[in-house]
């Protein structure tokens, strides 16, 4: 464990977290914020650790956002788990705070009165499209974070690349001056990206989840084999992914800088296949680059 980094436990008031980053800022040191809802697995932890070689501070937060959360998704079903989150990060010494607010401090006039952010187009597509209003969420507890905490870097994972493509973009059109990083998706031996949700899937829908990710693996090496037909290669993916037990909510091929659509000329390259799919109660997301 290294040392300089003890976490500290517990909820913390907005002063007490302007208090701590202000004497940082004293002493000339960078912050990076990584944003999360808790429930914390190895995902998590590889963002801390980039988290911690960019930056000489890292605050972790947790927080359960129910701005992000329509009313029939798992919001009262999301694991709540920080006792364990908070012991796991002390023993790992790569945060030196641990940031768990209540509802009411992120939220002073409550969710239901809060000064939201409004996403273009982009938050409609793709996850979007089947959780309206989900990454308008998201970005307004985000910049809520960042006003809070004011770091110089956040560490976002491309395990939800869209989210990354979406927030990255409201740092640049609010023109925040902070640096935006990603980190690699981390997956289970078999394939699988790690996520909290996979723990909604049985011991049957666990033996079928990595093939989402096969699936995804086919379609980037048919892409490079130079098939551009993306609408029927995304077709043959969905229908894969239905016969396997999946019922695939998109599969797409989509330009990794901005999530635009590929007009289907030129080289396969800087193309990234994403895809949402359920199986059981969980909804299952991945990407891969082509
Ligand atoms: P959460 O799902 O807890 O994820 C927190 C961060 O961990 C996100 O940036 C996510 O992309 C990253 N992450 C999750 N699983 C990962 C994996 N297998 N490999 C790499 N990174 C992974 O995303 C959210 O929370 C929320 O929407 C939040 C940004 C905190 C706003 O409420």
């Amino acid at each position: 464990m290294n040392e300089s980094r003890v976490p500290l436990q517990g909820a913390y008031t907005m002063s007490a977290i302007r208090e701590m980053v202000g004497s940082w800022r004293l002493t000339h040191q960078t912050v990076a914020l990584v944003p999360t809802m808790g429930n914390l697995h190895t995902g998590h932890l590889s963002l801390m650790e980039d988290a911690s070689s960019r930056a000489d501070r890292v605050v972790c937060s947790i927080f359960i956002n129910p701005a992000q959360f329509a009313p029939e998704e798992d919001f009262s079903l999301y694991p709540r788990t920080l006792a364990e989150d908070e012991a796991l990060l002390a023993e790992q010494g790569i945060v030196d705070l641990v940031f768990a607010p209540e509802e009411r401090d992120v939220y002073p006039f409550g969710v239901e009165n809060m000064v939201g952010v409004t996403m273009p187009e982009l938050s409609s597509q793709l996850c979007g499209a089947s959780r309206p209003g989900h990454f308008d969420g998201v970005a307004s507890v985000v910049l809520r974070l960042i006003n809070i905490v004011s770091p110089d870097i956040l560490i976002l994972g491309e395990k939800d690349y869209q989210q990354f493509v979406l927030l990255e973009r409201m740092i640049k059109d609010l023109q925040l001056s902070i640096q935006v990083e990603s980190t690699p998706i981390q997956r289970e031996k078999d394939g699988l990206a790690m996520s909290t949700r996979n723990q909604y899937l049985t011991a049957d829908e666990r033996r079928i989840a990595p093939k989402l990710h096969a699936e995804l693996e086919r379609v980037r090496n048919s892409l490079r084999e130079g098939d551009q037909d993306y609408q029927a290669v995304e077709a043959r993916a969905s229908l894969a992914l239905e016969t396997a037990g999946f019922d695939p909510d998109y599969v797409e091929v989509r330009r990794a800088a901005d999530l635009g659509r590929p007009n289907g000329m030129g080289s396969c390259e800087g193309l990234i296949v994403v895809a949402a799919a359920w199986l059981g109660r969980a909804r299952l997301i991945d990407n891969v680059r082509v």
